[in-house]
């Protein structure tokens, strides 16, 4: 993931002062100001989303961190409008989403995002090879197309040989595999993904990891990545952003928040990474910054820092 992106710089996603409240009733923001808003919230109302601005380019892998109900769900489901947003703009390739009729909505989400889950989503009664290649069907893929196009992509996850299994004959990772190879066959520019490993222990978690580091220098997807895992955000973000109660608290590349947190929550997850690069390992890590390629070389050979201070 960590390449350099000075040719790439189209810009992909752009979400523009987003928001996402769930009340009982709509609600128009128009004209609300602060104190409308902690009237809805008294009124049992969550402001799931808080007026969220960022750009994704090309081939950029963007990730969301943040506790545990801070909204990155919630975020990253607005973007093929899994959530309808309350208000923003979600523009992608140009495209408004949020003023996309029915039709248009569904051939865009058919079309220009696959979405992986951590809990896969995996169609039980259905064979490996079936649950990847059955986007395809969806769309009219003729079979033997689909299911060409569906062992290729269990080729790139590593999964040949394992077509005719059924998911419960799978262990996790392998599951999640699977979820990636189904996302990959649709061949989107955008990929979602929204906590794909947090459900896997910390060995077969690296691994899926360095999988997708693979995946993405092959395949150049533009993906947004939603963790709780600080590390995970370093090893695999060109860019991130840290949420807190439904907003940006910081946006920057992983080395500008683990050098400059905004505040103290940011800090607050900062300071065990940290403490895990201390030493000699702090060091490179600050060498290694202010190049992205020679901090990739790093990260991906087993004996680099990063990849010694990864614990998961
Ligand atoms: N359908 C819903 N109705 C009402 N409130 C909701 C709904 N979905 C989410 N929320 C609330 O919105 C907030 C953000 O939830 P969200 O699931 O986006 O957080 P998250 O950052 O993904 O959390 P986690 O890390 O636990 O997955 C939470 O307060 C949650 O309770
Ligand atoms: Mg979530």
């Amino acid at each position: 993931m960590h390449k350099d992106h000075t040719a790439d710089n189209e810009c992909l996603l752009e979400v523009r002062n987003l928001w996402k409240i769930f009340a009982k009733h709509p609600v128009d923001l128009n004209g609300q100001d602060n104190e409308d808003l902690e009237g809805l919230q008294n009124n049992g109302a969550v402001i799931a989303v808080k007026d969220v601005s960022f750009q994704v380019n090309r081939g950029e892998v963007f990730v969301i961190m943040g506790l545990s109900g801070s909204g990155k769900s919630t975020l990253i489901r607005c973007i093929p409008r899994l959530i309808d947003p309350t208000s923003g703009e979600i523009i992608v390739k140009g495209r408004n989403v949020l003023e996309m009729d029915e039709k248009e909505l569904i051939e865009f989400r058919r079309y220009e995002t696959a979405m992986v889950f951590q809990h896969y989503g995996l169609l039980p009664h259905r064979t490996v090879i079936e649950n990847v290649a059955f986007g395809l069907k969806l769309r009219g893929v003729s079979l033997r197309e689909r299911m060409d196009r569906a062992r290729y992509a269990l080729a790139r996850v590593g999964l040949e040989g394992w077509e005719k299994h059924y998911p419960a004959q799978l262990s996790g990772g392998m599951r999640q595999r699977v979820g990636i190879a189904r996302a990959l066959v649709q061949e989107t520019d955008l990929l979602l993904m929204d906590e794909p490993f947090s459900g896997l222990d910390p060995l077969i978690r690296r691994e899926m990891q360095d999988t997708l580091i693979r995946l993405q220098k092959e395949v150049n997807k533009t993906i947004i990545f939603v963790t709780h895992d600080l590390s995970e955000a370093v090893r695999l973000g060109n860019r991130m952003a840290v949420m807190r109660k439904g907003e940006f608290v910081q946006q920057g590349t992983p080395e500008e928040i683990m050098t400059n947190p905004a505040d103290e929550y940011v800090e607050r997850f900062v300071a065990d990474e940290r403490a895990i690069l201390s030493g000699s390992k702090r060091q490179s890590f600050y060498v290694s910054m202010p190049n992205r390629t020679n901090k990739q070389a790093k990260s991906t050979s087993p004996s680099a820092p990063l990849a010694a201070a990864g614990r998961r």
